[in-house]
């Protein structure tokens, strides 16, 4: 019993799912005409309700994981978060969750490309992008504190078998520093490299900071520019239109073009139980013309080569 009701182990629910889950089990037994009772079934609540006052209390150290039975494998995707860090990197949001069930849906978008993505998080779309058989030639997940790579770097570790499982030979998602602020400065930085050599970017809800945007627009616009050809794709959740407004205007000063991406197809996998909503992401694709490219490809090297 105490497996299943402590949250800080993988495979097993959160306390507050299993709460709902007892309260929801004494509602319809109730409705029924029956009742519940019983020393079990009292420690069982008792123990929960104990748990989910701690969390409540927003302990900023509290570790739990998520998991998620996905239709394949043995074992489920499991990710560590921790729900009340200051660290946004270490929660899950629906940006997150929506970009990787739209890879999934459409494969062909990463399929033999080097795929890199911005403020990745706690790993999550990465790592089930590579474990449904994304089939991305390699994916290098990019974060910037040390929190965050250290969580996302154990969640990578968590779920290897379960990717090699699934889909043999897929290489295992790579975990880089890579802290927008710091491009095109002179710190040579690991993820910069994998920036300048990747054919896709992605990136979900990190347009939510207006002080970091002349940073991100710089970051796109490395990778735009350090080849032809190159595409970004970030899902974004739409809480203040302005940020995002002001997102692309400053990119297409930088002449990068963006196009919304309507209609388009994705399973809701990850059917969290609080059902986060997943209609106030959007997704967005960023490109260069390629006379731009051209232009600018050389002075974009030296910026990434310094
Ligand atoms: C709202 S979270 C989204 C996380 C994940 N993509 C998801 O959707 O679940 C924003 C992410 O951007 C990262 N981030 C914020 N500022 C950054 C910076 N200057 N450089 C690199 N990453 C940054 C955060 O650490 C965090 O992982």
């Amino acid at each position: 019993m105490a497996a299943v009701i402590n949250g800080a182990q993988p495979y097993v629910p959160s306390p507050r799912y299993t709460l709902n889950l007892l309260q929801t089990y004494v509602r319809e037994i109730e409705r029924e005409g029956g009742f519940v009772e019983g020393d079990e079934f009292n420690m069982l609540l008792f123990r929960t309700l104990q748990l989910v006052k701690g969390t409540t209390e927003a302990d900023p150290l509290l570790l739990q994981y998520l998991s998620f039975s996905l239709g394949v494998g043995v074992h489920p995707l499991a990710v560590r978060v921790g729900p009340f860090h200051n660290d946004v990197g270490l929660r899950m949001w629906e940006a997150g969750y929506l970009l990787a069930e739209f890879l999934i849906k459409n494969p062909s978008v990463v399929a033999n490309k080097r795929v890199v993505e911005l403020g990745a998080g706690v790993g999550l779309t990465g790592i089930a992008v590579q474990g449904l058989c994304g089939g991305c030639k390699s994916i290098t997940l990019t974060d910037y504190t040390d929190v965050t790579i250290a969580n996302m770097n154990h969640n990578v570790s968590l779920n290897a078998n379960w990717i090699q499982e699934n889909c043999p030979g897929a290489p295992l998602p790579e975990v880089a520093h890579l802290d927008w602020e710091e491009i095109g400065c002179s710190k040579s930085i690991a993820g910069c490299s994998s920036l300048s050599s990747g054919d896709l970017l992605l990136a979900a809800d990190v347009v939510y900071d207006v002080s970091v945007i002349p940073h991100l627009v710089k970051v796109v616009k490395l990778f735009l520019l350090s080849a032809a050809g190159k595409l970004a794709i970030f899902a974004t959740t739409f809480r203040n239109e302005k940020t995002f407004t002001l997102f692309i205007t400053c990119l297409e000063k930088e002449g990068v073009q963006y196009q919304e991406m309507k209609d388009f197809q994705y399973d809701a996998l990850f059917d969290t139980f609080w059902k986060q909503k997943r209609d106030e992401v959007r997704l967005h694709t960023f490109s260069i013309g390629s006379s731009e490219t051209a232009r600018c490809t050389q002075h974009a090297t030296k910026v990434v080569q310094k």
